[in-house]
């Protein structure tokens, strides 16, 4: 069967503990100052991570890419020391036999506002384990609304700062659409909360890191995936005039997993139709979920 509308998804909820700045704490009791850096200007770094069946998949690639962004925006911070935290989160919310994910916030800290970064204040870190669904994506299609990238130049910065992204989606939500997917100067980057993968004459076109793009560790995974199973992959942007000569279109992310897309609409003109998830995506998603489901 398959569910067009994702919007059907459980609601979601508050956790019932969070790990904030070294303690484990009931989330109505916990707080951060007014002059936190990440609540007046954004200026703080996130990432999320999925455990399937309580177990963490991709974890030091997680982990990297958080470190890689702290260094981006100089917030002094070893993300390695979060590991254990965030085992034991998922251990503490019992979760260790099912699906969740870790949901790490890290910000610059407490201090008076100013647009340069102060000196020798303490990062504020929240942590927090969340219940998620990542079963039955293979049974699901995606109805994607397309537009204009309007994010900064430095997407591949997991920053707290999302409103472009928020912006984005919530244009697509209001619509009854699943995602929107972004375009700058004609080529496709990615969705607001995911990476975006083509078919086109058999092969698969993706954005190329840079920039542009978040680098997704979904993304990488696919890419693997290829490899192995001898799918050439172009790394190379594709412009919107290609999408007419377009195979199958799907989305990725660390909740989404490999997403089908179903339909793309820009203008008011589905642009994109392709009714049932096609053959490659398929295998695609039987590889992932072997890979996802085997125990490590
Ligand atoms: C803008 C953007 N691109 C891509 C992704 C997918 O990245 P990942 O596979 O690491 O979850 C995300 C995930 O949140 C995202 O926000």
């Amino acid at each position: 069967m398959i569910i067009t509308n994702l919007k059907r998804q459980p609601k979601k909820t508050f956790p019932k503990e969070v790990f904030l700045n070294g303690e484990w704490i009931n989330p109505e009791n916990a707080f951060v100052s007014v002059f936190d850096r990440g609540f007046l200007l954004g200026d703080g770094i996130y990432e999320v991570t999925p455990f399937y069946d309580g177990k963490p998949f991709k974890l030091k690639e997680h982990l990297d890419r958080l470190q890689y962004c702290l260094n981006e925006i100089q917030i002094e911070f070893n993300a390695v020391s979060l590991q254990e935290i965030m085992l034991k989160a998922v251990s503490r919310s019992g979760f260790l036999q099912s699906d969740c994910a870790v949901y790490i916030q890290i910000t610059r800290g407490v201090a008076p506002r100013t647009h340069f970064f102060p000196e020798q204040i303490q990062p504020t870190v929240l942590l927090y384990a969340f219940s998620v669904v990542l079963n039955g994506f293979e049974n699901k299609q995606a109805s994607l609304l397309v537009s204009e990238d309007l994010r900064w130049h430095r997407c591949d910065i997991k920053s707290i700062s999302l409103l472009a992204n928020i912006k984005a989606n919530n244009q697509a939500h209001s619509l009854g659409l699943d995602e929107n997917l972004l375009i700058r100067d004609g080529f496709f980057t990615e969705g607001s909360h995911s990476s975006v993968f083509f078919l086109k004459n058999q092969r698969i076109f993706t954005h190329p890191e840079g920039p542009h793009i978040l680098s997704g560790i979904t993304r990488k995974v696919i890419l693997d995936l290829c490899r192995e199973m001898e799918i050439q992959v172009i790394e190379k942007a594709l412009h919107i005039d290609e999408v007419t000569k377009v195979e199958e279109v799907f989305l990725t992310g660390t909740t989404t997993q490999i997403l089908s897309v179903k339909s793309m609409l820009l203008n008011d003109k589905e642009i994109f139709n392709r009714p049932e998830t096609g053959e490659i995506t398929r295998q695609l998603q039987e590889a992932f979920l072997k890979l996802t489901r085997s125990s490590s």
